[in-house]
């Protein structure tokens, strides 16, 4: 198959790292469920041992801990459509961004993060980090000066996400990026909520994009996975001083020095060997499967996520049972203004909703909507919806909630695909129920 990285995304999205099997011809890649891979010969087998058979940052296979074929798929497809030099993948989101931060920061060291983060990786930046001895230092995204204030000489890299969830204020990623740069500091964007289909971080100045593949990437709501891109724009040799785990002698792989070795390589051929082969949360072969399976249409998903939550987000804000929306398209100021410069003119799947009748009158809307799933997920086909006062935020105390912008009638939907007359008449038979 005569496939390039030049191709556009959509050809990407269903060619990039296909293994035709010359053995049977089948097209599609088939899930290797093996835990262990034969080894050619002894010498093989050393070299393999002694990373010397790398290929693109890929481990020669020994062992589906560390890498399996159904898994290197997954991850030459994400890494082509992010534009990025490899990937590693997780067996989740969470894992991925705890393994993308652990693989060069330890004891002592801190990362400068935005405010605006999913609720779980807030908690793990503030609350388990710290009791690894890592902190975070978050600031409001808004001003992206706000970062360079906060580092010093044990700062080792920043943190945003595009699309913020559930509040949704676009991520300046270029201004943050060209602090970074100014520093030698590398920028990470969690990319989930608006995949590589709206966002590609790289292009603005990102150096390593983390996803939670369990959202748009699978698309259908039937798996848990998580991945690590590289941009390669990122001279982790040259920034030793800044990222000493990078440039130590490593006792865990023979003394080596992971950036001095593999050089633009150097950060995911690290990942791989010490936080899937140490630290074991690995993606599984049936689980790569269906992540390439959902890749091959997310490109027409997220066209109809957004055309779709378009016209629901315009329904709600002429609502009467309705205070505000938040919708990048509808706002103004900033998250507008960013939200067309790394968005491409498209503003997700998500809408956040203020309703009348504050706690009571969000949970009467997601307790009468019945074409919404209520669950605690985003990035299905399914339209879904939660009330995150009274579950995902509910032990964060009111007044603090509402600085933080989730106000008790606050409803975050997340808009699937199917037809939005549908959604919206929902919605409104949903809205009427509120009392007020
Ligand atoms: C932006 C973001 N990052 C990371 C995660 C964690 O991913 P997972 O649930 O796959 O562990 C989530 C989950 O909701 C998320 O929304």
């Amino acid at each position: 198959m005569a496939i390039s990285h030049q191709n556009h995304p959509e050809t990407l999205a269903i060619h990039a790292g296909q293994r035709f099997d010359p053995s049977t011809g089948s097209i599609v890649t088939p899930i290797h469920q093996t835990a262990a891979f034969q080894f050619e010969d002894a010498r093989h087998a050393e070299g393999i041992f002694l990373l010397k058979d790398l290929k693109e940052g890929q481990h020669g296979n020994v062992y589906s801990r560390m890498s399996n074929p159904t898994v290197s798929q997954f991850e030459e497809r994400i890494s082509a459509l992010e534009g990025g030099i490899g990937s590693v993948s997780f067996a989740s989101g969470m894992a991925a961004v705890a393994s993308s931060i652990l693989n060069i920061c330890r004891v002592g060291d801190n990362i400068v993060a935005s405010r605006n983060l999913y609720g779980g990786v807030s908690n793990l930046f503030q609350n388990i980090f710290a009791d690894f001895g890592i902190e975070c230092r978050f600031v409001d995204h808004n001003d992206p000066e706000n970062f360079r204030k906060q580092v010093d000489a044990n700062t080792r890299l920043f943190w945003g996400e595009t699309l913020p969830n559930p509040l949704l204020n676009v991520f300046p990623i270029g201004e943050v990026a060209k602090i970074a740069d100014e520093l030698g500091l590398p920028l990470f964007i969690d990319n989930t909520c608006a995949t590589p289909a709206l966002c590609r971080p790289f292009e603005h100045g990102a150096h390593v994009v983390v996803h939670s593949a369990t959202k748009y990437i699978c698309g259908h709501g039937t798996t848990i996975g998580g991945v690590v891109v590289d941009s390669g724009n990122f001279d982790w040799a040259a920034h030793g001083e800044r990222l000493p785990m990078m440039m130590r002698e490593d006792p865990s792989m023979h003394g080596l020095k992971w950036a001095e070795k593999f050089g633009k390589m150097g950060y995911l051929v690290k990942l791989r060997v010490t936080q899937l082969r140490d630290m074991g949360a690995s993606l599984a072969p049936m689980n790569a499967f269906l992540l390439t399976n959902g890749l091959e249409t997310l490109h027409l998903r997220m066209e109809k996520h957004c055309e779709n939550a378009s016209k629901v987000a315009r329904f709600l804000a002429n609502h009467p049972k309705v205070n505000f929306v938040k919708y990048p398209q509808l706002s103004d100021g900033n998250t507008k203004r960013w939200a067309d410069a790394y968005m491409g003119g498209k503003y997700g799947g998500m809408v956040g909703v203020d309703v009348k009748g504050a706690m009571k009158g969000g949970q009467t809307v997601t307790e009468n909507l019945k074409l919404f799933y209520h669950v605690a997920n985003i990035g299905d086909v399914r339209s879904m919806a939660i009330h995150p006062a009274s579950t995902t935020h509910s032990q964060i105390p009111s007044e603090m909630r509402a600085k933080a912008g989730i106000t008790d009638g606050y409803v975050r939907l997340c808009i699937g695909t199917e037809h939005a007359d549908d959604l919206i008449a929902d919605l409104d038979q949903a809205l009427s129920k509120i009392s007020v």
